[in-house]
């Protein structure tokens, strides 16, 4: 998702330096070429030589380090970065940006560079209130400079409050959003994910295995792009991606109720959840009793909700997903036709690392054009960004 993307990331000393470590980890994993700046405080708690190994690169510690400056000097490396990190930024280091001082490696080439800037502090609760700090933080606000927020907690000096550098996660998060072209802007996606719930009796349901990673790794990404994105979720237990809208549902015919009510004005619906195909005809209201050898619980069907999307007079642009264990290309394509679908994602979940409740995904994208696209093995996130290269190409320019 990083890839021939260079990340400068600044390291200020604090306790907190050794989650810079993780989020170097996520950030090279994500293919980015990271270049860390370190300064003195932070080489207390952390080696350079951590950073080094990590990252691939020689870790800057000295502005005036002849050698150093030879292989890359501060400034082409401010030029030639697409992002600025500081994690952990102490209050020292945002005092001295927002006063313009630049008496370091890290100030100076922070000073010099063009790039987005991204500060993740962390501090002391009574430092982090301060209206020193506080003035500071809005100043570089207002020049640009972006923040994530320290989340609240028990602070390593003891006290209790908001001070905690951000998890590396949502910093990650926060320079993908960054770093990611806001070609969805304007535009508002619906996404539906995870499994639905058909209540036998107030006990028991049937269900499925979706977990719901795919329908929330595609509204991250629409989110990341810029979109509105609606989320109607079934039951699960995943994290609300930041800034979605999030509607949940139990059954297939409250999912069905949410989406008709919320498609207008969307430009395009993804329907990643897997929907029953039937509910029990007739919910008890009181818990079945065990009684004979075997019980029959008699099955209606639930209403297709995509098809009644397909069937609409101007459809939003239509993504279907095809869940098969076997003949994939031929059901979707009975799918996308019936459905009368823009684009469908077909998924063989029969295999153990692809379909239900796993980070990975391997599918068929097929079009209503005929053309067909195979994507192998990768992340739910990944596949999530090729989807919507598709439907950014199909929407109608805005
Ligand atoms: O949630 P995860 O654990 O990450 O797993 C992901 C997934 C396997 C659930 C996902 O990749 C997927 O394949 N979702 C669709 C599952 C499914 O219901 O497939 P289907 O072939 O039964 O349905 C075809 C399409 O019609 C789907 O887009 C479905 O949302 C829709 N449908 C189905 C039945 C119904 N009554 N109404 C519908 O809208």
């Amino acid at each position: 998702m990083l890839k021939d993307k260079r990340i400068i990331l600044g390291v200020s000393g604090g306790i907190a330096v050794y989650k810079a470590v993780e989020l170097l980890r996520l950030l090279t994993k994500a293919g980015a070429e990271v270049h860390v700046i370190m300064t003195r405080a932070a080489q207390e708690f952390v080696t350079p030589l951590t950073f080094q190994t990590l990252s691939g690169n020689p870790v800057h510690t000295e502005l005036f380090n002849l050698i150093a400056e030879r292989e890359i000097s501060h400034i082409s490396l401010a030029d030639r970065s697409d992002l600025f990190m500081i994690v952990p930024a102490t209050a020292n280091i945002v005092g001295k940006i927002a006063a313009g001082i630049a008496d370091d490696m890290l100030t100076t080439t922070v000073m010099a560079t063009k790039s987005p800037v991204l500060i993740a502090p962390a501090m002391n609760v009574n430092m982090f209130t301060n209206p020193i700090y506080r003035e500071n933080e809005e100043r570089l606000i207002r020049f640009g400079y972006r923040f994530v927020a320290p989340v609240t907690g028990t602070l390593a000096c003891g006290w209790e409050g908001q001070g905690k550098l951000a998890p590396p996660e949502v910093i990650f998060e926060a320079a993908l959003e960054t770093l990611t072209l806001k070609d969805l802007a304007g535009r508002t996606i619906m996404v539906t994910a995870g499994p639905t719930r058909e209540e036998i009796d107030p006990v028991r349901y049937i269900s499925n295995h979706s977990s719901g990673k795919m329908g929330y790794a595609l509204a991250r990404a629409a989110t990341r792009r810029g979109a509105r994105v609606i989320l109607i979720s079934g039951p699960t237990n995943l994290a609300v991606p930041d800034g979605v809208e999030l509607l949940r549902v139990e059954s297939a015919c409250e999912m069905q109720a949410a989406v008709m009510a919320h498609v207008e004005g969307c430009q395009a619906v993804i329907k990643a959840a897997a929907v029953a195909d039937y509910r029990p005809i007739d919910r008890k209201s009181e818990k079945i009793k065990k009684k004979d050898e075997t019980a029959t619980i008699e099955l209606i069907k639930n209403p297709d909700i995509l098809a009644g999307l397909g069937a609409m007079k101007s459809p939003p642009f239509l993504v279907g997903f095809a869940a098969e264990t076997g003949m994939v290309r031929e059901y979707a394509e009975k799918k996308l036709t019936e459905k009368n679908l823009d684009m469908i994602v077909a998924n063989d979940v029969s295999q153990i690392d692809a379909g239900f409740n796993v980070d990975t995904n391997r599918a068929l994208l097929l079009f209503k054009n005929g053309s067909s696209v195979e994507c192998g093995l990768m992340s739910k996130d990944k596949l999530a960004d090729k989807i919507l290269d598709y439907i950014v190409t199909g929407l109608a320019p805005c």
